[in-house]
């Protein structure tokens, strides 16, 4: 059998982020597959805009992207305790493209954030985004990488095994619902 299609997406969307460094790690546990990452780096969403121009073409690129998928992984920080705007951006485009890319796609958030609680609340806010998009979520221990400066070492490499451990669980579940 081919080797599954896993999608990752970023809730952040700077270069040296820890959401793209945990997302390396969840790629590593997930197994051999074709990785694909999703750019969230979208115009707002704006009636006007959809209106006159239609739908962006990166929002259709990145919808295309989720519905061929196998699964997806999210890995986001909470900002101000809540899900980041560029991911809720990225989901409200999502529903207006035809055809529903979540709906039943096996699919795992996580987070890495600075705080203590690792961007739990944040998380949360992200899994009910998903529900009215029909993802199947693939839940299990919560991942919530906390004080996330100090759990990568230079190479961006988790060095937490507890974190490594909780990681591995969550993505040989999402491989078992992507085959
Ligand atoms: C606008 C903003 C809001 C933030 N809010 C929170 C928060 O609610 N909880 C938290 O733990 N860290 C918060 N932080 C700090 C982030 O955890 C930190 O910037 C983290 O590195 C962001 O993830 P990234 O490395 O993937 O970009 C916030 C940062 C920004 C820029």
């Amino acid at each position: 059998m081919a080797d599954p299609t896993l999608v990752t997406l970023s809730g952040s969307l700077r270069k040296g982020s820890y959401n793209r460094m945990l997302l390396k790690e969840a790629r590593a546990a997930f197994g051999p597959a074709q990785v694909l990452e999703g750019n969230l780096n979208l115009p707002l969403y704006d009636g006007d805009l959809e209106q006159a121009e239609g739908i962006p073409e990166a929002v259709t690129t990145l919808a295309n992207l989720i519905k061929g998928a196998d699964a997806v992984v999210i890995s986001s920080p909470e900002y101000n305790k809540g899900i980041s705007g560029v991911l809720k951006n990225a989901f409200d485009w999502i529903s207006r493209v035809e055809g529903m890319a979540f709906k039943g796609k096996p699919t795992v958030v996580i987070s890495a954030n600075a705080g203590r609680t690792g961007g739990e609340t944040g998380q949360y806010m992200t899994l009910s985004c998903l529900v009215p998009l029909q993802a199947q979520i693939i839940s299990g221990p919560t991942l919530c990488v906390a004080g996330a400066q100090n759990e990568f070492d230079e190479n961006g490499t988790l060095t937490n095994d507890h974190y490594l451990e909780v990681l591995a669980t969550r993505m040989q579940a999402l491989r078992a619902a992507a085959t």
